[in-house]
């Protein structure tokens, strides 16, 4: 099966095998089968966040897990389970219609809800982990259900124990989130407030909040329909307070973010641009105008020129700041 019309980079990859899952039935006969490659399996969603760097033996099972339920509610918060499945933006929709609050900050994320914890998905001073209750998943290895709480997911910065120590052991089929009835808004992103200054709304809701992501992230982000991309390439840099001090002498104007008392977020897309790659088109392939974390495929580009651009990318950020930048994409050998 040719993978290009499944990744948002638009790389094309062939996988020798590809099934579509509608249901945690679906999932656990085929896990169940004998000579099921459970070995040798990838789970795509969205396709949002992910580079096949070559064509891929295995399965690839593409998510396709439907649903929106209530499980309970209060005076106060609401828990909605979803299926892996769903696609993110169009839950947060369905859900700021509703007038529940917690993931407005999230809205037009590309991807799928079941995608969205493993990365612990954020932006805007929210992350999934805020309003995350629950999730259901299915063990690759024996066909079982089990429930990860909050705590089980060892939620981090863009990152879950699905991306460390149970990697490509279990598939998620569901999650459920606790949303609140009564909004408390998270104006904390400089971006959102001066937006929300320039329209002249005092006393914003959700909806505001969730319409002003939405005009941030096209005016920054290119839309993978026109221009193929995964969003930032790399994940933000931390480092110790001590290094961010002595970086600030060679470069006052980098820009530094408290992680805690001892750590700082370097945005990445400062250093990439800083080190002369902003907007750069190399061959088919380069950063966006806008945003140099982002890795953009113009047309026809290949896994291997992509490959070749972060590294040169990730060389020269080393060579003038002394700091080695992470992938953020998960690469699929
Ligand atoms: N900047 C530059 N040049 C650039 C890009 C950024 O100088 O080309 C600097 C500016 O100082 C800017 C700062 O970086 O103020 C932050 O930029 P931005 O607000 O665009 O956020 P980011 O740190 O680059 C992170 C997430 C995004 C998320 C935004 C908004 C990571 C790796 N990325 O980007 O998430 O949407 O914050 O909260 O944490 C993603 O994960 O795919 C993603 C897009």
């Amino acid at each position: 099966v040719e993978l290009r019309p499944f990744n948002t980079l638009n790389v094309s990859a062939r996988a020798r095998l590809f099934a579509e899952i509608h249901s945690v039935a679906d999932l656990q006969q085929l896990l169940k089968a004998p000579h099921a490659p459970t070995e040798d399996m990838v789970v795509l969603g969205g396709g949002s966040n992910i580079l096949f760097a070559a064509d891929y033996s295995g399965l690839v099972l593409h998510m396709a897990i439907q649903g929106r339920t209530i499980l309970k509610e209060n005076s106060q918060h609401i828990w909605l389970q979803i299926g892996a499945g769903e696609n993110w933006h169009q839950t947060v929709r369905y859900v700021v219609d509703r007038g529940w609050g917690g993931i407005e900050n999230l809205s037009l994320i590309p991807g799928t809800v079941g995608a969205a914890p493993i990365q612990n998905i954020g932006a805007y001073g929210v992350e999934l982990v805020d309003v995350f209750e629950e999730l259901e998943a299915v063990d690759i290895s024996t066909a079982e259900i089990r429930t990860f709480t909050k705590e089980e997911c060892h939620f981090g910065y863009r990152d879950s124990i699905f991306k460390g120590a149970l990697r490509g052991q279990y598939v998620i089929s569901r999650v459920v989130l606790k949303l609140d009835k009564e909004p408390r808004l998270n104006t904390s992103y400089g971006a959102i407030r001066s937006e929300l200054e320039q329209r002249g709304i005092e006393e914003p809701g959700i909806r505001d909040i969730s319409d002003i992501v939405i005009d941030i992230r096209n005016r920054k982000l290119p839309n993978p329909e026109t221009l193929g991309n995964a969003g930032s390439f790399f994940k933000n840099p931390v480092v110790p307070s001590e290094t961010f001090a002595q970086l600030k002498k060679s470069f006052p104007k980098m820009p530094g973010y408290r992680v805690n008392e001892h750590h700082r977020k370097i945005p990445a897309g400062w250093l990439i641009e800083k080190a002369g790659w902003k907007g750069k088109v190399i061959g088919n392939t380069g950063t966006y105008r806008q945003q140099a974390l982002v890795i953009v495929n113009h047309g026809g580009a290949t896994a291997v020129e992509i490959l070749e651009l972060a590294s040169d990318i990730q060389q020269s950020v080393s060579d003038k700041f002394g700091i080695e930048l992470v992938p953020e994409v998960n690469i699929i050998e």
